[in-house]
């Protein structure tokens, strides 16, 4: 079965082609990042406009990506939220328009639950196995920073969310204290990359045994440092760092805990976040079970995790769908 997915939640414009939720015939994503560079952050209306724009000629390239006609395909899946409303819309309507035009069936795909199914791409055909249930599944996105069980396709439920900023949110924004560009995640990595332990300690919120989290403190913490309200602030290299530790520290602690307490056979991690390669090492060493990571391509915004989603959800196909730009992991 051949699955095209649509994504227009955030400041990608991004469509695939997936056979059965596994093989990639064709991914084709145009980011904005550039775009929203110089305002530090994705303007939604600048966003909507550029999907606009960018939407049909990126479906046009996936179909030709993938030597595929409108003909073969079985399905059309599209992120329905969350996401900016404006930006959801565009995706939305033009997978309707096609999906009417072509007599297609016509999915929605939550795009935190899309995040997830990047872990069930298969890299070559030969590769069959799949992640095992039941699942803990860690979304840390922009947006979003979810702890999910995943008992089954469909069988999710929340175990534990960010009580403020989101984990990429936070990168971002620390980013921004730091003089540094916009996506702020990859920038904070690549100056603290040359730091092995970095000489500033910032605070981490445990939130007793909580599977929440939160990051607010210690962005403030940062504000302070960068003020200079604690002495002469400390080399942004070194700042950079010890804001990238705490953050693994916390996420991968409760990661691998939650993991452990639930009997879950492995843990997914998923979302723009989980490109951090310090963040894929650390889960990796305290979790006891298997950890699966997307390639980072995979990871920040893409059509191919909604074909792949799309394709668990090919039952829940229909006309009555409509944007949900709040809409829960669960
Ligand atoms: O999943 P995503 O592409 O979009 C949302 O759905 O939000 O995530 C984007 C987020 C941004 O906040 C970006 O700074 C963060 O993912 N990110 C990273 C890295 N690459 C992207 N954060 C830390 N380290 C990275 N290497
Ligand atoms: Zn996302």
């Amino acid at each position: 079965m051949k699955i095209l997915g649509i994504e227009t939640s955030c400041d990608e414009t991004a469509a695939a082609i997936v056979e059965d939720g596994r093989y990639v015939l064709a991914s084709v994503i145009a980011s904005q990042a550039e775009l929203h560079n110089r305002y530090g952050g994705v303007v939604p209306e600048v966003a909507s406009r550029q999907h606009l724009e960018a939407m049909l000629p990126v479906i046009d390239a996936t179909l030709a990506e993938a030597s595929c006609r409108w003909q073969e395909l079985d399905a059309i899946a599209v992120t329905s939220g969350p996401g900016l409303v404006g930006a959801l819309l565009v995706g939305v309507n033009v997978a309707k328009a096609l999906a009417y035009a072509k007599g297609l069936p016509l999915i929605a795909v939550n795009h935190l639950e899309a995040h997830l199914y990047a872990n069930w791409i298969g890299e070559k055909r030969t590769d069959t196995t799949t992640p095992e249930f039941p699942l803990l599944g860690l979304v840390v996105s922009g947006g979003h920073t979810d702890m999910v069980l995943m008992a089954g396709h469909g069988q999710i439920k929340r175990l534990g969310r960010t009580r403020d900023d989101a984990a990429g949110e936070a990168f971002d924004k620390v980013a921004r204290l730091l003089g540094l560009g916009f996506p702020g995640g990859p920038e904070i990595e690549r100056v603290a990359a040359g730091v092995e332990h970095s000489s500033v300690r910032l605070p981490r919120a445990w939130l007793g045994g909580s599977d929440d989290v939160s990051f607010s403190g210690l962005k403030t913490a940062v504000l302070h440092l960068v003020r200079g309200e604690k002495g002469p602030p400390p080399p942004i290299e070194q700042t950079a760092a010890a804001f990238q530790e705490a953050v693994v520290d916390v996420l991968a602690t409760k990661a691998a805990r939650a993991a452990e307490r639930e009997g879950a056979r492995a843990i997914l991690l998923s979302g723009g976040v989980a490109a951090n390669g310090v963040l894929r090492r650390v889960l990796a060493e305290r979790a006891n079970v298997p950890l699966h990571v997307p390639p980072p391509i995979l990871c920040t915004d893409n059509g191919v995790m909604v074909a792949a989603c799309g394709f668990y959800r090919t039952r829940h196909a229909g006309w009555d769908l409509d944007v949900s730009p709040n809409l829960p992991v669960a």
